[in-house]
């Protein structure tokens, strides 16, 4: 497989280290410093996107231009930019998530099965990352949050100060931890009476992030067009 790198950060530089581990050719990559090769780059097996907000446009420019298979995981993107990848996804295969590691979309799958036995139970999500993360709450936490409250109906609230009044019954409280070198963590807890219930998910590196998406990226690129999850690739 040959592959094109949109970001060439932290993550684009370990999944070229993990692609070149199982014999695979990084075609070329696009970064802030070298956006024209968005415009430039060939056809490539895949397409593998982690970078930053600012870079959609140019990427979703090359997509189309090249017909690339796209996998990204760049977070903090808004609904239009999601609306961008739905509608690229009716000519090539495409994955976004927040989080490429088996555990979260495990937990996910988890949560979505047992959440609805905990309806009446107050819910709160924490996550913790290092000090150079530029978006908050993470996007996990979102998709942990979707997990819980799919018909997206609890009142989510980032912080509580003062006379903040007491918990009302479908509030579910997202808040966010950051320091450090810490590579990801998020807890969803649940609050019953006389009995609580938390699942952890602890990212000790970056590492299990890039080998998910180099794995998710190999089912990818075969596939049909569509907006693919990360569980449908790889449970
Ligand atoms: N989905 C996951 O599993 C997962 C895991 C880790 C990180 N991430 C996300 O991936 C993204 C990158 O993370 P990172 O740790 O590699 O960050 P990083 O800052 O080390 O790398 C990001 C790279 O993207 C480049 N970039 C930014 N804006 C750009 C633009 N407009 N055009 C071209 N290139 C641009 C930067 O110059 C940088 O080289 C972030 O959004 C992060 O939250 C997702």
């Amino acid at each position: 497989m040959n592959i094109f790198l949109s970001g060439y950060g932290k993550m684009g530089h370990m999944i070229q280290e993990f692609a070149v581990a199982r014999g695979w050719s990084v075609i070329g990559h696009a970064d802030i410093d070298c956006p024209e090769n968005y415009e430039t780059a060939p056809k490539a097996d895949v397409c593998i996107d982690f970078s930053g907000v600012g870079a959609q446009k140019a990427l979703a420019a090359y997509i189309r231009r090249t017909k690339t298979p796209l996998l990204s995981g760049t977070t903090g993107l808004t609904e239009p930019d999601f609306d961008v990848l739905r509608d690229l996804s009716k000519e090539v295969p495409i994955i976004w998530t927040a989080n490429y590691s088996t555990g979260v979309a495990v937990l996910k799958k988890l949560l979505r099965e047992y959440a609805p036995v905990l309806r009446d139970w107050d819910k709160e999500i924490v996550e913790l990352h290092h000090n150079q993360k530029v978006d908050a709450p993470s996007g996990t936490a979102k998709q942990l949050l979707q997990a819980i409250d799919p018909d997206g109906t609890a009142l989510v609230v980032h912080g509580r100060e003062g006379m903040c009044g007491k918990r009302k019954e479908n509030e579910i409280g997202v808040f966010s931890l950051r320091g450090g070198t810490v590579a990801g963590e998020h807890t969803v807890s649940f609050f019953g009476e006389d009995e609580c219930l938390e699942f952890t998910h602890k990212a000790q590196s970056r590492r299990v992030f890039a080998a998910g998406a180099v794995r998710a990226a190999e089912a990818l690129a075969d596939k049909p067009a569509g907006f693919y999850t990360l569980e449908e690739l790889i449970f």
